[in-house]
């Protein structure tokens, strides 16, 4: 696969213009835990081919604002839809079969399986023995394995390890492998980098641009501005469960990010 900059892919979606259908728009979503109301009110587009992150200090309501996405929470308001289509009913099941992935530092994989397992998990290739028996095409899972490895460079050794013997920075490769494979729509990565050594982490923001670049449009969630600023077209900052900016990373800096993080308003940051 091709490994575009950073700013093509921003330019060919700035170059669609409105034109550009976002794939997801999150309107007016609100959520209570007991009295808390940990979501207030979050609106949020996110087009193709873009890497938009979301940053905020801890308990913002960014992991809430995921799980809403990926189907494990609903709402108590409001409306999330995937290409013009309500997702409110669907199971992370459903939402995944739709072609949204979520890619999490640990949860995201089946520790005891092999890496071709975890990629093909929930729909494996199938085979029929003499026509009837179903079982699954193990060969196929091994050499589609072996060829989205080699694409997508990582250094995953012997093809049939299980993946709890693998390393961070592999684990986040097989999710993402998982996401290019399935080509998904939309691929949240939940601080991704949180647990990883700098090489490892190169490889994930890599690893986010390239699917970008593929069309899928990525959530990006992290508390690393350098980070941030590097891997994203554009930045929503969160602050007490809502977005309160919206900005491109061109047009902003860790010091502004990190006041809006904190709770400054427009006005207090412009004067
Ligand atoms: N299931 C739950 N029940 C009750 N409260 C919850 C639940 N899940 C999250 N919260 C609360 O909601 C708030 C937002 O949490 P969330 O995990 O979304 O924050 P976050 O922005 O992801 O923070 P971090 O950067 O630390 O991961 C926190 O105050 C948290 O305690
Ligand atoms: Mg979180």
């Amino acid at each position: 696969m091709v490994f575009y900059p950073k700013e093509t892919t921003l330019i060919v979606a700035l170059s669609m213009g409105p034109s550009m259908k976002p794939v997801l728009t999150i309107r007016n979503v609100r959520k209570s835990f007991g009295p808390v109301e940990v979501l207030r009110g979050v609106d949020l587009d996110l087009v193709p081919g873009e890497v938009l992150a979301l940053v905020g200090d801890n308990g913002a309501g960014k992991t809430t604002l995921i799980k809403h996405i990926s189907g494990v929470y609903r709402a108590d308001s409001g409306e999330i839809q995937l290409d013009g289509k309500s997702m409110d009913l669907l199971s992370p099941r459903q939402v995944r079969e739709r072609g949204v992935e979520t890619v999490y530092q640990d949860l995201a994989l089946a520790d005891d399986l092999t890496v071709g397992a975890n990629i093909f998990l929930g729909r494996e290739p199938m085979r029929r023995l003499f026509g009837v028996l179903p079982y699954i095409d193990e060969r196929a899972i091994r050499n589609e394995t072996a060829s989205l490895l080699d694409r997508i460079k990582s250094h995953i050794p012997a093809k049939s390890k299980t993946v709890a013997r693998l390393s961070g920075g592999q684990r986040q490769a097989v999710a993402i492998a998982r996401a290019i494979y399935w080509k998904a729509k939309v691929v949240i990565m939940d601080e991704p980098t949180a647990a990883l050594a700098v090489m490892e982490r190169e490889n994930v923001i890599k690893y986010a641009r390239e699917l970008a670049a593929s069309g899928a449009g990525v959530i990006y969630i992290g508390h690393n501005l350098v980070e941030i600023l590097e891997v994203a077209d554009r930045i929503a900052v969160m602050f007490r469960g809502t977005i309160v900016h919206l900005t491109t990373a061109g047009e902003t800096t860790q010091e502004k990010l990190i006041k809006y993080m904190t709770g400054y308003t427009d006005k207090e940051i412009a004067a």
